[in-house]
């Protein structure tokens, strides 16, 4: 599999990425109404890139944050928004974890599983790192809820690079249960991310999303000319505004 080079994707990423304190104060409490525990969490936040949730879920949750990356230019970017050093950033391979068997209570991803060759060595390393009572959480945008969202719409090439690499909801839970996970369910949230259309297209043109950096440049121009030609004829389609993200989570009993 072809895979996007995060290393560039570092200098955009936040400026195409808004999380509005309402969509992060509803995430906040997804992820903690899944992690019962007494303890003080320790939670792992794998594919963390540039900290989007890692830095909330410390400093909202208080909850002792390790985040997690491959790519040192996303994990330079979080320890520089992290100025009160709240979390503890590393870099690892998230197939290979270096931590020990039972190192953390749950383990935290978004926008990980789709780029690697084989999602299920990502999530048995998330079983073997978790202590007996752990919770997994995997926050993404599935398979059937992205195929026709704009940036597929307007970008057809897109499509088979995503089909070739991108779980189904029912993929990703099966991959849960067969790395032992129990309890498996999934919440499927609808969302406007996007203030207005031109901010969804500014985060086209920014290639926001990293398939947009892997389809050919004749068909990200052809896109982009379609999508904003869309704007300029139907402005208040509301589908321009939204997002399905589905949050699927399990024990490790
Ligand atoms: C779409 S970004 C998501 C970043 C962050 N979780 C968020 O939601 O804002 C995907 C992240 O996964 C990282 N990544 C990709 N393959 C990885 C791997 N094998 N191990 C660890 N991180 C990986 C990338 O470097 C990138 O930071």
């Amino acid at each position: 599999m072809r895979k996007a080079d995060y290393g560039n994707i570092a200098n955009t990423y936040d400026l195409s990425r808004p999380i509005s304190e309402e969509r992060l104060e509803t995430w906040m409490n997804l992820i903690s109404e899944r992690i019962d525990s007494d303890r003080k969490i320790e939670l792992l936040d794998l594919g963390c890139g540039t900290g989007r949730f890692s830095i909330p879920i410390a400093n909202r949750l208080g909850y002792i944050v390790t985040g997690a990356d491959n790519s040192e230019e996303m994990v330079l970017k979080a320890r520089k928004k992290d100025e009160a050093n709240l979390v503890e950033w590393d870099i690892q391979d998230a197939t290979s974890l270096s931590y020990p068997d039972a190192s953390f209570d749950a383990v935290f991803m978004s926008h990980l599983l789709h780029h690697v060759d084989n999602p299920s060595d990502i999530i048995e390393e998330c079983y073997r790192v978790l202590r007996p009572g752990g919770t997994i959480l995997n926050r993404y945008g599935s398979m059937e809820n992205i195929r026709e969202d704009p940036e597929h719409r307007f970008f057809p090439e897109t499509i088979e690079i995503d089909e070739a690499r991108t779980p189904t909801q029912e993929q990703v839970e099966n991959i849960f249960r067969i790395a032992g996970f129990q309890m498996v369910s999934s919440k499927v949230l609808a969302e406007q991310p996007y203030p207005s259309p031109e901010v969804r297209l500014r985060g086209a043109e920014l290639k926001f999303t990293s398939v947009l950096t892997l389809i050919s440049q004749s068909a990200f121009e052809n896109g982009l000319e379609n999508f904003r030609k869309y704007i300029l004829e139907k402005p208040n389609d509301h589908w321009l505004l939204e997002d399905k993200m589905t949050l699927t989570s399990g024990k490790k009993v």
